[in-house]
């Protein structure tokens, strides 16, 4: 069928329309469906049950969700309950051999029922599958034909990020987007949790970072034209590290891993405000008003710096178990370095003949500090320019040579190039038809076209090549709503990116499955761009 055509039929197709019909090509679509060629079907109908082995605490709360998942998507009303193998509709279980790291698993149905094996992360995987599979409709008996399904994912890490700093976003919310996360297979949410217009993170040995760098007085209206709302925003909205704690747990019982960043050494000027003898000027910082790239850093020739962001970094560690810490990097101009003879004394102390070096010194100090509580940094491209050390992840943005320059060094890489990867850009050419945005043009046909693996690396490299994560910057993007729009539906492009083996994919494929997914973010309320381009 013409694209055009496709368009056009989606276009036709009733919000609201309730699917009965079970469709195992979901989105991200598995890597094998073998329906049976019998054509046998199996009838789920209220009051089975979903069995789940009695010592697993994990598969007891998978089935659980299951069953809550379904209630709400069909009104289907099913019971998770213990060692029921016997006679149960749907049995949670692991392999025999099982590898705790796989995120594979097989969903088959047959005469007896349902079964999904796999590791922890494996049988959630799989329960997503079936839940889009099932889709959004309103009955208490569905048919599910005879299938196999074997599936595990491209890619280990298949992220999300969110600003919440430029504009914060309640902890309901950031549960909320990991239910969307967790629909579409992904597996880490990058949590931006500080920057100029908004310290968010609570510090316990530094109380005030948070209590005053939260507050800006007022916000920049419009496209950062220098008219400003009068308006203070922030006062007390930052997270406990209680709430912090929170977000950990749900994600992790969705098999999510939470990265949290604290950008460093520029976006601080929220930081500067409160503590401006960490900066070189030494005065004169408010918390930030309007949008951009402040000139105003960290000063890495005042030594208090370290042993600063040690105390934020150690107590960081303490409330998030993530492996990868992110440290920031990008956008920190060196300009203030240049003048600064405290930046400059420390440079001539070190050795050091450029700037860019000097940032590299502050990122080992921090990784060496790091690595002592087990964790790795990652940090945006930008910390390549030192020369950054051979264990620190690069979060690629801008071009692709710096994503092959890194893997080809041996460096693990995720892929976030902006124009594929960056969804506070616009999704639709006309921009009338869309709230403000920051700029650009990533609709969702050209989302689904990245290829994360860059053609110049070997197999060997490419294996650095960790996965993709899309972006959501907040300075356009206020509201849960709004959040949501910019994500919805580009996360189901990227999931295929994120999931499915580059044979399998196929946009024409993936616009007649799409409808159905958009069916179920209709039945669970998720905001969603109504157009496709
Ligand atoms: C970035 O978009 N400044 C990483
Ligand atoms: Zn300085």
């Amino acid at each position: 069928m013409k694209k055009t055509l496709l368009l056009l039929t989606l276009a036709l197709i009733p919000i609201g329309r309730m699917c009965a019909q079970v469709d195992y090509n979901v989105i991200p679509l598995p890597q094998s469906v073998a329906i049976d060629k019998q054509g046998g079907s199996y009838q789920l109908t209220s009051g089975a049950v979903v069995s789940y082995p009695s010592s697993s605490e994990e598969l007891r709360r998978s089935a659980e969700m299951l069953c809550d998942y379904l209630q709400e998507s069909t009104g289907l009303s099913l019971t998770a309950e213990p060692d029921r193998r016997k006679d149960a509709a749907i049995i949670l279980s692991y392999p025999k051999e099982r590898s705790t790291e796989s995120e594979a698993y097989t969903l088959t149905v047959g005469k007896k029922g349902v079964t999904i094996e796999g590791s922890g992360a494996g049988v959630f995987h799989g329960i997503q599958t079936l839940r889009k599979a099932i889709g959004a409709s309103n009955t208490d008996t569905i048919q599910l034909p005879y299938v196999t399904i074997n599936d595990e994912p491209r890619f280990p890490y298949r992220g999300a990020h969110i600003d919440c700093c430029r504009h914060f976003f309640s902890v309901d919310f950031l549960k909320r987007y990991i239910d969307i996360l967790a629909l579409h297979g992904c597996n880490k949410l990058h949590w931006h949790l500080t920057d100029d217009q908004g310290w968010r993170f609570e510090v316990k040995a530094l109380p005030e970072l948070a209590e005053q760098g939260s507050i800006r007085r007022e916000t920049v209206i419009g496209a950062n034209l220098g008219i400003y709302d009068g308006v203070e925003y922030g006062r007390g909205l930052y997270y406990t590290q209680e709430q912090c704690r929170e977000v950990v747990e749900y994600a992790r019982e969705r098999y999510i891993d939470v990265i949290p960043e604290i950008e460093l050494p520029g976006h601080m000027v929220a930081a500067l405000h409160v503590y401006p003898e960490l900066g070189c000027r030494g005065e004169g910082y408010e918390v930030w008003t309007e949008w951009g790239v402040s000139k105003d850093i960290l000063c890495a020739g005042n030594p208090k710096t370290l042993d600063f962001l040690k105390t934020i970094l150690g107590e960081l560690c303490e409330v998030f178990p993530s492996r990868l810490i992110h440290i920031g990097g990008d956008e920190a101009p060196r300009t203030r370095w240049k003048e600064c003879p405290r930046c400059q004394e420390k440079m001539k102390e070190l050795g050091l003949t450029d700037e860019a070096q000097l940032q590299t010194y502050i990122n080992s100090e921090l990784e060496a500090f790091l690595a002592e509580r087990g964790r790795t940094i990652i940090g945006w491209d930008e910390i390549l320019e030192g020369g950054a050390s051979e264990s620190a992840t690069i979060m690629n943005w801008h071009g692709r040579e710096l994503a092959v320059e890194a893997a080809s060094k041996g460096r693990d890489v995720v892929m976030t190039p902006m124009e594929f990867c960056y969804f506070d850009y616009y999704q639709l050419r006309d921009r009338s038809r869309q709230p403000l945005g920051i700029g650009g043009y990533v609709p969702v046909s050209k989302v689904y076209t990245l290829e994360p693996v860059p053609e110049e690396l070997s197999p060997e490299e490419a294996r650095h090549i960790l996965g993709a994560q899309c972006n959501l910057w907040a300075e356009y993007i206020a509201y849960p709503q709004h959040m949501e729009y910019m994500l919805l539906p580009r996360l189901s492009a990227l999931s295929e990116v994120q999931w499915t083996q580059p044979k399998l994919k196929d946009y024409d494929g993936f616009l007649r499955r799409l409808p159905r997914l958009i069916e179920l973010y209709d039945r669970l309320g998720f905001k969603h761009c109504q157009s496709l381009e």
